[in-house]
């Protein structure tokens, strides 16, 4: 999709299709269409099509970043299935022009984002060009320049988050640690600033992983631990990723019921959402040092699975009692997290789907943001309110601590209480985590929004790219602070 700025009013660009903005249900202005209008029914909500002058009226609601994307998304759903090429519109103006144009292009990369390669019948449209009017509907001064950034921006977060996006649909029989590892590699020869190093199961047995192997025991596929990393000449801190990639969790001997296992090859949405952080954060050039570990496996059954009674010894020398196979992804974060902060990072993020307590707690449309450090979380909190995901802080108490203690091991992976599962999760990661790493670290568990079973807003079926514009966005406001 071609997203053109044009200097000219919007009635002398050439184009197959006009959209017209509709703002706080204020028809009155538009007295030329007051008949159509009233013919159709349309008092100003949704969209409605106008063949004959091919003109579409689409409803929007503010100039809010997240009411763009969701304009945008329905301008574009209304389009689709049109015989046209090229649509003009006006420019939305909010709060930043910048963010405007971003959301603009979001709403439509994300509206026409398909996961169609296992269809025959594929719907292509042929839509191919949005040209953009520097007449605005809210009269402010345009910046081009500005302008000119936000499209860019736009595309380069919309293009991460479908990207990460089309890693989580993939089917688990096609999506090995193998597979993630040359997604991996690809992304590093497709981007020279970036660098990727795989590490197979035998470094991680002389690095004493054991407890990321005890979860991968009983697949057939080895386990793959991937780094990848970026560096700017003037980089301004340095970030590391960790993401959870279960490229499948049955459950393991502790076994999932059948309703439950169902969408678990977006169990490897943690890891997903790292590589499409770093594409993104190379593409804008951000001035950082950023890494992702990624821990890919699956957790199987089978005669050599890891099981329930079992005490495994971590990387970081903290043993864990194993009291459900299910619970694995803090497994191999707790390895993952051990290596990581081997990196010295100024800032640590783990990213995982990482408990179905999240879920309930929270619904399917946010995820939670952990850590020790009030200030980092709730600075994250607010920056992730403009990035169009939704996030919130739950709060650690020493009380939940007690439940993940063991009689047997240093730690348990599993609470011995029902309630308060995702934060029984942090807590167990916690753990894990240095004492001087204690306050740079946040732990966000996307289970929920990381997998969409039934759309919603500007999100399609299936995987929902979590995490990676909330992070980007994130590193994004926390460069424009420090500078
Ligand atoms: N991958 C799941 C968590 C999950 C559930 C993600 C639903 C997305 C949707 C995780 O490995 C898991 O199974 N966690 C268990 C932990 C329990 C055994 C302590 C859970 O949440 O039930
Ligand atoms: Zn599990
Ligand atoms: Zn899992």
């Amino acid at each position: 999709m071609k997203f053109e700025l044009n200097n000219k009013k919007l009635e002398s660009i050439k184009a197959d299709f006009e959209i017209i903005f509709i703002q706080n249900k204020n028809l009155k202005k538009l007295d030329k269409e007051k008949d159509f209008f009233k013919l159709n029914n349309y008092e100003g909500e949704g969209a409605l099509l106008d063949l004959n002058n091919k003109k579409l009226y689409v409803e929007l609601k503010s100039l809010a970043y997240e009411d763009i994307r969701l304009s945008l998304c329905m301008a574009y759903k209304n389009l689709e299935k049109l015989n046209i090429k090229s649509v003009k519109l006006p420019s939305i103006v909010g709060e930043c022009v910048v963010k405007s144009f971003a959301s603009l292009v979001e709403g439509v990369l994300f509206a026409s984002y398909k996961f169609d390669k296992y269809k025959k019948d594929k719907k292509t449209s042929t839509l191919e060009k949005f040209i953009i009017s520097s007449e605005e509907i809210n009269a402010k001064t345009f910046n081009h320049d500005e302008a000119k950034i936000g499209l860019e921006r736009g595309k380069i977060l919309a293009n991460a988050s479908n990207f990460t996006k089309n890693i989580v649909n993939e089917i688990p029989e096609i999506y090995t640690p193998l597979k993630m590892a040359q997604d991996a590699q690809n992304l590093a020869k497709e981007n020279k600033n970036i660098t990727c190093v795989i590490y197979d199961e035998k470094f991680l047995a002389k690095e004493k992983m054991h407890a990321f192997l005890a979860v991968n025991r009983a697949s057939v596929h080895p386990p793959r631990l991937i780094h990848l990393s970026y560096k700017a000449k003037n980089s301004k801190k340095r970030i590391v990723f960790v993401g959870k990639g279960l490229t499948y969790d049955s459950g393991g001997l502790s076994l999932k019921p059948a309703d439950y296992m169902l969408t678990m090859k977006a169990d490897k949405s943690g890891a997903a959402a790292a590589m499409g952080i770093i594409k993104a954060v190379a593409e804008l050039c951000l001035d950082l040092e950023v890494h992702c570990i990624l821990g890919a496996t699956e957790n199987m059954i089978g005669e050599n699975a890891y099981k329930p009674d079992d005490v495994l010894i971590s990387r970081e020398g903290i043993s864990i009692e194993v009291r459900n196979t299910d619970a694995e992804g803090r497994l191999v974060l707790a390895d993952c997290l051990s290596f990581a902060q081997d990196l010295k990072p100024d800032l640590l993020i783990d990213m995982a789907t990482l408990t179905g307590a999240c879920v309930v707690g929270l619904g399917e449309f946010t995820s939670a943001i952990m850590g020790n450090n009030e200030q980092l979380q709730n600075d994250f909190y607010l920056s992730s309110k403009n990035s169009g995901e939704y996030a919130t802080v739950l709060h650690f108490n020493p009380y939940l601590r007690e439940l993940i203690k063991s009689n047997i091991a240093d730690v348990s992976n599993t609470s011995s209480s029902r309630y308060g599962g995702a934060l029984t999760a942090g807590l167990f990661l916690d753990k894990f985590i240095r004492k001087e790493y204690k306050d740079k670290w946040l732990h966000l568990d996307i289970a929920g929004p990381a997998y969409i079973e039934k759309s919603w807003g500007y999100s399609s079926f299936g995987a929902g790219g979590a995490g990676v514009r909330m992070c980007v966005n994130y590193l994004i406001e926390m460069l424009r602070k420090n500078s």
